[in-house]
């Protein structure tokens, strides 16, 4: 990269979309509020722009980024033979946390689809995003705006400590209310969830009335030379710096074991921070520091809190972590893919 730019963090009002809108339009980069998670944007149509997405974050080339438009109407600008299924789920879910991927048009540039025939398309709840987008005038392609590797970002802090002298500017429109990134569901074939998300495949499938596949991918290590239906899914996301296990088993097995680890690891290297990630109101009880994220059988207040909470495991330098396992089911799917993925797929049942 040349000499570090200077980045503005500025309150999401009229004035700064309208500054954002003039950057995004001249070809530069922009970090939006989404009610996901913090998205790196740029004009989808500029393949020079969304090269510049790809160099900000150290993103790998082939893995495809998600466009954004404010309107259903603007679908037709990014995606060409839309079948009925989408038709109905942007029905249901947009505004909301739901990417479709569906054949793309011509205008949309190989390094935004990374090569593939087809786009990620979302059209977000956020009212500040789709000000944004609709000041720019076009759509937005926008990855999620963190170092490659890094955990999500759910605030405008999370952003700028990540990207701070690789874009102008960060809007702040406060945090990310859900907290994990959307679904992401392709209607290309059979409709197939490629990243669970807010939107459950239960829900898909009500609307849809008819099945949803899993892409096989979702829960465990990709094998070797295997090709994923989502590219992004295939290298270690979300990842602090610290080794994480999931343990699966009652409150008081975890902190038994945990109690137990601690003797045996401390008792190897004195010098080894160790730390839980639990839920609100299991602290007090934990043998070491304790992180929270979200509540006990709440999956919708563990999405909204997990990255904050794995930012907050590096903040304390942890180098061994044993995570309480995600609630069961429904957003729970996302939880759990998210941090099977912050924890290498290291997980243990008691
Ligand atoms: O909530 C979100 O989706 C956030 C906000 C900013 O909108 N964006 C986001 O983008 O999470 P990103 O780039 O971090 O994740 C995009 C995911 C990746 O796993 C990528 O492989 C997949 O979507 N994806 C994008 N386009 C695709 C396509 N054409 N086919 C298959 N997978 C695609
Ligand atoms: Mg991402």
């Amino acid at each position: 990269m040349g000499n570090p730019l200077k980045t503005k963090l500025l309150p999401l009002n009229q004035q700064s979309i309208q500054q954002a809108a003039d950057i995004l339009r001249q070809g530069g980069l922009v970090a939006m509020p989404t009610e996901t998670v913090y998205g790196l944007a740029a004009n989808a149509f500029d393949p020079i722009a969304v090269g510049a997405i790809f160099t900000a974050k150290g993103r790998p080339q082939d893995n495809p980024l998600i466009v954004h438009i404010a309107e259903v109407e603007d679908l037709p600008l990014v995606a060409r033979d839309i079948p009925p299924a989408a038709k109905k789920l942007a029905r249901e879910f947009w505004p909301g946390p739901l990417t479709m991927v569906l054949p793309r048009v011509d205008a949309i540039p190989l390094e935004v689809s990374a090569g593939l025939d087809t786009v990620g398309v979302r059209l977000p709840a956020h009212t500040g995003a789709r000000q944004l987008i609709r000041a720019a005038g076009v759509p937005l392609a926008a990855p999620s705006a963190n170092l490659s590797g890094s955990p999500s970002p759910t605030t405008a802090r999370h952003v700028y400590n990540d990207l701070r002298g690789r874009i102008p500017l960060v809007l702040d429109g406060g945090n990310s209310l859900v907290g994990v990134e959307s679904t992401v569901v392709s209607l290309v074939g059979e409709p197939t969830v490629l990243r669970p998300g807010f939107v459950t495949r239960e829900e898909l499938e009500e609307v849809l009335q008819q099945p949803v596949a899993l892409a096989s991918s979702l829960d465990k290590p990709l094998e070797e030379g295997c090709k994923p239906a989502s590219p992004g899914m295939k290298y270690k996301h979300y990842a602090p710096k610290a080794e994480i296990t999931i343990v699966e088993g009652s409150l008081p097995a975890f902190t038994a074991y945990v109690a137990e680890q601690k003797e045996i690891i401390l008792r190897d290297d004195p010098s080894l921070q160790l730390a839980v990630l639990c839920f609100e109101g299991e602290a007090a009880e934990m043998p070491v520091t304790a992180v929270c994220y979200g509540r006990f059988n709440d999956a919708s207040s563990q999405a909204a809190a997990l990255f904050t909470a794995l930012r907050s495991l590096d903040d304390l330098g942890a180098h061994i972590v044993f995570a309480r396992s995600p609630a069961q089911g429904g957003v729970g799917m996302a939880v759990r893919n998210r941090l099977l993925r912050a924890a290498a797929f290291r997980e243990i049942i008691l």
